[in-house]
């Protein structure tokens, strides 16, 4: 039984294919077409799923879409309608690229995949987000919290799972949305939205939550975890361009200008934001401002999660939860969750977002339409392309690139642990690439967390990005307590997919400077020798040669580009950056 799920035009379309219940291969749009969050058909996504499972498309039994159209256009609809005249654009717009496009999907995929209509389902969006958590997470029986923007017309639900089946227990309606709320205060702050939402949450620390209470004002969180937004404040109903209103800005003064650089008096002034401007103390103060609001924002999100979170263990009594949608890849919040809820598991899959969709829908066919059993658990996120060692170096050889090849994967790493203990910055790229939007050791850039001055490095030679935006540490799963406060990290999935934000163990800031944050927390991936077996090999040896098994880890890109897939774009990367060293494989190139 090949079955392939979809998720497309919204944002990060994806596919994702099982055949007899088992993922083969998922990747984003994006890493194929090289347009971050391409939302189009995920034509190449799909070639590269079949190819990974050496069938066809006439092989494929079933083709799975992560939503409804019809009745996400009947929410547009309803809602342009209901506030006529200001939504007139609104309307316009959606008749326009809804009856030309969006609407037919059916057609759409009939004629890009030439698959007969009896082959083509669809799914429900928060169900495809449900199904993408329970049905390969590693419980028989959980609680389900989906929260995102919007679907069709839920923004949230709550649930529970058992065996195969996923029930949606109730939902919050739009507009009354969390990730709708967070979105318009990531516009606010002068970041893109469903882009910057990362960012909000970077600068969050940096500042006080000092405006909670005119947070507060916009909604009202009932004691069964319902959300209710004030939507005088808002005019996401209403306008395709803005989100919220002069009411909004009356509140909380004016918007963030987006050609500003972010600093405050704790970030510093980064030297690649060139000299110091004239008005450098009024803007210091000014951007304070921003990160209190981004502080009070974040916080109030996490205590909207906490809320739900606590009144769907109170329903079900259950006490493992699965999540899922654009609000579960806040990981300040999933850390609070564990910490502060009565549920004692978590688990999110590494595609919490939209992409996940794909995934999920095909879950949900497999599952709970065709009723066969449960047989596959997400334990790892490398389901992307790989490149066999001999394809590397035809690469290199036909581009004239010199390279060294190690004898073995023992002499590489050793190699690769010496530029580490050099200070050197490393363009890693090993087998698969990963699933979802962070890079997991095969796809990633490296370094050695323990020097000071190593966040600076990485962000003036490779990175461009705002100084308040943390690296991340990969440390090997065993030694995670040591650093981190996380107890039983084994058991913790979303710390294995980069979802988990923890503190670190007093006095080991000073050991790990380059990945710890203002606020003395760290956005931790567990690394399981057993599922990442040469990305661990590397860690255990650089932490044999330090005393410290930890590395830095971001990902393999340039800021504003998607993560690297091939070979090429890796070189490619690694010469428009500051990176000492590229690895391929068991290939290494320098520069000079
Ligand atoms: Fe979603």
């Amino acid at each position: 039984m090949n079955i392939l799920g979809i998720s497309c035009f919204y944002h990060d379309a994806a596919a994702a294919l099982l055949v007899d219940g088992q993922l083969i291969a998922a990747s984003e749009e994006e890493r194929f077409s090289r347009k971050k969050h391409d939302a189009e058909f995920p034509k190449l996504a799909i070639q590269f799923c079949l190819e990974q499972a050496g069938i066809g498309i006439q092989d494929v039994d079933y083709i799975v879409f992560y939503e409804k159209p019809f009745v996400k256009f009947e929410r547009i609809l309803t809602t342009a309608l209901q506030s006529v005249p200001r939504s007139w654009k609104v309307f316009g717009d959606a008749m326009t690229t809804w009856m030309l496009d969006k609407l037919w999907v059916k057609n759409i995929i009939r004629a890009e995949l030439g698959v007969p209509n009896d082959k083509i389902l669809f799914s429900e969006h928060h169900l495809s987000h449900a199904a993408s958590t329970f049905l390969c997470s590693p419980f028989d029986e959980a609680a389900i919290l989906t929260v995102d923007g919007v679907g069709e017309w839920a923004c949230a639900t709550f649930g529970r799972g058992r065996g195969t089946d996923v029930s949606l227990l109730r939902e919050i309606r739009f507009p009354h949305s969390v990730g709708l709320l967070y979105s318009a205060f990531t516009a606010f702050l002068g970041f893109e939205v469903n882009e910057g939402e990362y960012k909000v949450m970077g600068m969050a620390p940096y500042g006080e939550p000092r405006y909670v209470d005119k947070v507060q004002k916009l909604y009202k969180v009932e004691r069964d975890g319902s959300l209710w937004l004030d939507m005088s404040y808002f005019c996401f109903h209403h306008s395709t361009t803005r989100t919220f209103n002069g009411k909004f800005v009356e509140l909380f003064g004016e918007p963030r200008d987006p050609d500003w650089n972010f600093f405050t008096a704790s970030s510093g002034y980064p030297e690649y934001y060139g000299d110091k401007p004239a008005d450098f103390e009024h803007r210091c103060e000014r951007n304070q401002f921003y990160a209190d609001v981004a502080a009070s924002i974040q916080h109030c999100t996490e205590e909207i999660v906490l809320a739900m979170a606590r009144a769907l263990h109170n329903e079900t009594g259950l006490d493992k939860l699965c999540m899922a949608g654009g609000v579960a890849l806040n990981s300040v919040a999933n850390g609070r969750i564990v910490k502060e809820t009565p549920f004692k598991e978590l688990f999110v899959q590494p595609a919490a977002g939209d992409g996940g969709g794909a995934l999920g829908a095909a879950l949900f066919a497999q599952h709970c339409v065709l009723g066969k059993p449960r047989s596959f658990r997400m334990e790892h996120a490398y389901w992307g392309k790989s490149y066999r060692d001999d394809e590397i170096v035809d690469y290199l050889r036909g581009a004239n690139i010199t390279h060294t090849r190690c004898a073995n994967e023992d002499q590489m790493l050793d190699r690769v642990v010496d530029h580490l203990r050099s200070g050197h910055v490393i363009g890693w790229f090993q087998d698969r690439f990963e699933w979802g939007p962070r890079a997991l050791g095969a796809r990633s850039i490296i370094a050695d967390p323990g020097r000071a001055d190593m966040k600076d490095i990485v962000n003036t030679k490779i990175k461009f990005r705002e100084p308040f935006r943390p690296f991340a540490p990969s440390v090997i799963v065993d030694a995670a307590e040591r650093y981190f406060e996380l107890e039983t990290p084994e058991k913790h999935y979303p710390a294995r997919f980069m979802l988990f934000v923890v503190d670190v163990k007093p006095g080991q800031g000073d050991v790990l400077p380059a990945i710890t944050h203002v606020d003395n927390t760290a956005r931790l991936q567990t690394v399981h020798r057993d599922q990442s077996p040469l990305y661990y090999g590397l860690i255990e040896r650089f932490g044999q040669a330090s005393g410290v098994p930890v590395v830095l880890n971001t990902s393999f890109n340039l800021k504003g580009e998607p993560i690297v897939s091939t070979p090429a774009q890796a070189h490619s990367t690694f010469m428009r950056s500051g990176m000492d060293a590229l690895v391929l494989g068991n290939t290494i190139v320098t520069k000079g």
